[in-house]
């Protein structure tokens, strides 16, 4: 199982967007088993997954995993585990030893339930982040091209550093990743500063079809995306069926990085809306549909671009 922490010490640079999208994309698009670790108070992750319909919320909260070292129950092959207020008290414990200790062990016991665990990081550089970068095979580091968010940026790198080399030597930094982007007036110049001097550790975007990697990832601030995790869905997802242009543009983000963590590629499930109760659902397969999968890339992409 891969453990994707996405981290930045600061607010408002679409982490949350990043953990939850990713996270249907991972399993509706890819047909993972996904698990998502929310470790912000603040809950975004977990709520808009949990409210979604498509997400088993855990029976125990991240606190109180952190904290007491209680188990995840793994009960679907979709779950978030939501953060609540207890992941304040985590200081009451006294040592980041055992809080860390305990997240990596619940996160062990379940590792062959799920492909895929992302971690959301709350804004801020305590043990939480100390945890997630402990526990991860793999981090992100959204930000915006903005001068107070790039200057976060290295605070939250060099704290990542500094874990990789005494503690957790295989961590593996997928890149910086551009988010909410309107390349234009400041962020445009930014960018270009930007480029000359942390050009190289930028999440290049990967193509499928080359199989090359060309030009950077950014996801682009579009009204679209803020609306969709408001209604807590999908990108991807439209009554209709019709696809969605930003769908399609975000999903070359998801594709880089399905590729920089290597993670199968398995059966889409399809998605649809109960009457009833307003909310999503999986639409349950026929067996016969189980067939087996092709693992490439270049299917996934059709199956995006088809979707
Ligand atoms: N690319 C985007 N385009 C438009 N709105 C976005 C985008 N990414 C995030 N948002 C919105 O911006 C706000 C902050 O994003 P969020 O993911 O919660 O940031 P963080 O988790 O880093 O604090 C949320 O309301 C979210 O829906
Ligand atoms: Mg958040």
């Amino acid at each position: 199982m891969k453990v994707l922490s996405i981290l930045n010490e600061k607010g408002g640079v679409g982490k949350s967007f990043i953990a939850t999208q990713f996270a249907y994309f991972c399993r509706y698009k890819l047909g993972n088993r996904v698990l998502v670790i929310d470790l912000d108070q603040q809950g975004n992750s977990g709520d808009i997954l949990s409210a979604s319909g498509l997400c088993q919320p855990a029976s125990v909260f991240s606190g109180k995993i952190m904290k007491e070292g209680v188990p995840i129950e793994a009960n679907s092959t979709f779950m978030v585990v939501k953060g609540d207020d207890s992941l304040l008290e985590l200081s009451d414990v006294g040592d980041d030893g055992i809080v860390t200790y305990n997240l990596s062990k619940a996160i062990t016991d379940v590792q062959d339930n799920f492909d895929i665990c992302i971690i959301d990081c709350p804004p801020s550089a305590d043990v939480r982040q100390f945890a997630a970068l402990s526990v991860a095979t793999d981090y992100l580091v959204p930000f915006q091209v903005k001068a107070e968010s790039i200057a976060g940026v290295d605070k939250t790198l060099s704290r990542a550093t500094v874990i990789k080399d005494s503690i957790n030597p295989d961590l593996n930094f997928l890149g910086l990743l551009m988010s909410l982007v309107r390349m234009q007036g400041i962020q445009k110049s930014n960018y270009e500063a930007l480029l000359k001097t942390m050009g190289h550790i930028l999440l290049k975007r990967y193509d499928p079809k080359t199989k090359t990697e060309s030009g950077v990832c950014c996801i682009t601030d579009r009204s679209e995306y803020a609306a969709a995790q408001q209604m807590k869905r999908p990108v991807f997802f439209s009554e209709n069926g019709q696809t969605r242009k930003e769908a399609l543009e975000v999903a070359r983000v998801w594709i880089t990085l399905i590729h920089q963590l290597g993670l199968p590629i398995k059966k889409p499930i399809k998605i649809e809306k109960d009457p009833q109760t307003g909310k999503l659902r999986e639409v349950p397969s026929p067996i016969e549909q189980f067939k087996p999968t092709v693992s490439d890339e270049e299917n996934a992409q059709e199956q995006v671009t088809n979707a």
